[in-house]
């Protein structure tokens, strides 16, 4: 694979240009940063697999700059959908819906269903206003590994695999996407994510969640085992933890069960969307630095809570 002197910098000028040239970029959304590449261009697609060494079956999902353009690549709206659309575009949800022959088969890994999100994060909406393409984009780490949130994550992982890191600060989520299909027009959520399901619920009614944990083709990205770090994670209290010392992420309080320095409160305030902002950062720090293990502590299972004990029963899966 080619060698880049990875840049990064805050200029959408310079990523626009390299999107023109086929190259990817990394750039900042609010959920996590993503790997983007113009989402018409088979050649360019192509390179967000090798950089991220993400097997071709795993579809991506293409971001666009206004909801408007969603009918240029999805030949069916169901009517709920609009309804999501309006309520929640820009911001952290992704439809499935089928797709039109316009994008590349291999972004979508041959489905017949695209998934679509338009960012929030005022940088890239400014990028891809600028472009006259989509992006497939997905997270921007290697494949299996904990999303990142910083541009500094990406710098970490991917330096020299790509030209240019667009720089957005840190993720105001910190979570990726909620990921909605429809079965018959009724929607379904894949993946639990930035968007709480009772927000959503508040639009739709209840909703059906089907969280594959296996390799079911309509979601191969909801893997047993994802979002992980190298380091070995605790997640089910029950299991014996055998390597020490731990590092430990908790919610709001330090529990007694380990000594409180080596406890990582994820939000004193005891609010649920601010401990999703850290989850990913804290993980990668424990996961570089010299604790043998990482254990977490569950949170609360209500609003973001749910998509971050989703995350860590992942990350903790063999
Ligand atoms: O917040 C996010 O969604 C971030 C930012 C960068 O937009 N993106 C992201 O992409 O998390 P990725 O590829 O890491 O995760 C997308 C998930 C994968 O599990 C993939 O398998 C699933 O979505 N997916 C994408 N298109 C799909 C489709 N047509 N049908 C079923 N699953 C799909
Ligand atoms: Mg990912």
């Amino acid at each position: 694979m080619r060698h880049f002197t990875t840049i990064t910098g805050k200029d959408i000028e310079q990523a626009r240009l390299f999107l023109e040239q086929g190259h990817t970029v990394a750039i900042p959304t609010e959920t996590v940063y993503g790997l983007a590449a113009n989402a018409l261009d088979e050649e360019a697609v192509v390179k967000i697999f090798e950089v991220k060494n993400r097997p071709q079956f795993d579809p991506l999902i293409v971001h666009l700059a206004e909801p408007g353009q969603i009918t240029d690549y999805v030949q069916y709206l169901p009517r709920v959908a609009r309804r999501l659309m309006d309520a929640f575009m820009p911001g952290p949800l992704t439809l499935l819906l089928p797709k039109k022959a316009i994008l590349p088969a291999i972004v979508t890994a041959g489905l017949d269903t695209v998934g679509i999100r338009v960012p929030a994060h005022p940088l890239t909406r400014a990028l891809l206003q600028s472009l006259n393409f989509p992006l497939a984009a997905p997270s921007a780490n290697p494949f299996g590994y904990i999303s990142p949130t910083r541009a500094q994550h990406v710098y970490d992982q991917l330096q020299g695999q790509i030209p240019y890191i667009l720089d957005g600060d840190i993720a105001t989520i910190g979570i990726e996407s909620t990921i909605i299909g429809f079965e018959d027009d009724t929607p379904v959520v894949y993946r639990l994510g930035g968007l709480a399901i009772e927000t959503i619920e508040a639009i739709t009614g209840p909703l059906r969640l089907q969280l594959n944990s296996s390799s079911d083709p309509r979601a191969p990205g909801m893997l047993k085992s994802h979002y992980a770090p190298r380091k070995k994670l605790y997640f089910d209290p029950l299991q014996p933890i055998t390597a020490f010392p731990v590092g430990v992420i908790a919610f709001n309080r330090y529990s007694n069960d380990y000594p409180e320095n080596c406890q990582h409160l994820l939000a004193e305030n005891g609010h649920l969307q601010e401990a999703a902002i850290h989850l990913f950062d804290v993980m990668r720090r424990l996961d570089n630095s010299d604790v043998k293990a990482i254990v977490a502590l569950p949170f609360p299972e209500e609003g973001l809570g749910r998509a971050i004990n989703d995350r860590l029963r992942r990350a903790a899966a063999e």
